[in-house]
């Protein structure tokens, strides 16, 4: 008869970091949406004699409003990760960056030939430079998206970020390029997605302890000693 193996669970991920990790996900989808209409704004709304035709204000509001969301929990999630006590597992995964072991252990089993290495903390090494790369992109992402804001509302909140974010527009070298630069992060988000949601579930089916849903329960499982 087989013999039934014992699991134990603990918290990986505290309340804050999955609702977070949900809303920063569902600005980011809508944000790419929106994103995409202001580029090409395919929809006219139907012609009217009476000025209300205004989609494509509409859509950017909808636009802002997700991206100052995106902005705010995107502090206050690094602020978790930094000062939380119940983001000690995150933190502790830097203990492994540095041993090549753990990070050969991690590609092997990612190319199917090899076991994975136990990790200590939430991530592995590669996970932690895709997750550090993804936290640059945010910030990128804001940036040139802010910049952008202050040219499109010159009073009141945009007018006062103005001269606050004048540099950003030197740096890309002009307003022009800074709309190209955050069109061309968007593919970024476009490409990180799939992939993303293709490991995170990969990892559920071929390591099964808790995966995926450990970012809905917020639960991993071990096996007891
Ligand atoms: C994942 C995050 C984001 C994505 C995927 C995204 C995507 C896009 C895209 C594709 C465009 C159109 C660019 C073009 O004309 O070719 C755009 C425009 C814009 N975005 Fe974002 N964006 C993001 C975050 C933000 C943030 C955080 C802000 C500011 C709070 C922002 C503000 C703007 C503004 C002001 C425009 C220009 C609107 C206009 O031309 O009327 N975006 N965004």
């Amino acid at each position: 008869m087989k013999k039934l193996e014992k699991f134990s669970s603990h918290e990986e991920f505290s309340g804050l970091v999955r609702l977070f990790h949900w809303i920063r996900a569902f600005a980011i989808f809508g944000l790419i949406a929106t994103g995409f209409y202001i580029a090409y704004p395919f929809l006219q709304p139907n012609s009217n004699h009476e000025p209300v035709g205004f989609l494509q204000a509409i859509i950017r509001s909808w636009h802002l409003f997700l991206g100052f969301a995106l902005i705010g929990v995107s502090f206050f999630r690094l602020y978790l990760f930094i000062f939380d006590k119940k983001s000690k597992l995150e933190r502790e995964s830097f203990s492994q960056f540095g041993d090549i072991k753990v990070w050969i252990g991690v590609i092997l089993s990612y190319l199917w030939i090899g076991r994975h290495p136990h990790i200590k903390g939430a991530y592995n090494p590669l996970q932690i430079v895709v997750y550090f790369s993804l936290a640059v992109l945010v910030l990128l992402i804001s940036l040139t998206g802010i910049s952008l804001y202050t040219h499109v509302y010159h009073s009141g909140l945009g007018g006062a970020l103005a001269p606050c974010f004048k540099w950003v527009e030197v740096i890309c070298g002009g307003l022009a390029n800074v709309r190209v630069i955050h069109h061309i992060l968007t593919w970024a988000f476009v490409i990180f997605i799939p992939v993303h949601i293709y490991l995170a579930v990969w990892n559920s089916i071929k390591f099964p302890n808790g995966g995926v849903d450990s970012i809905i329960s917020g639960k991993r499982y071990q096996k007891s000693k």
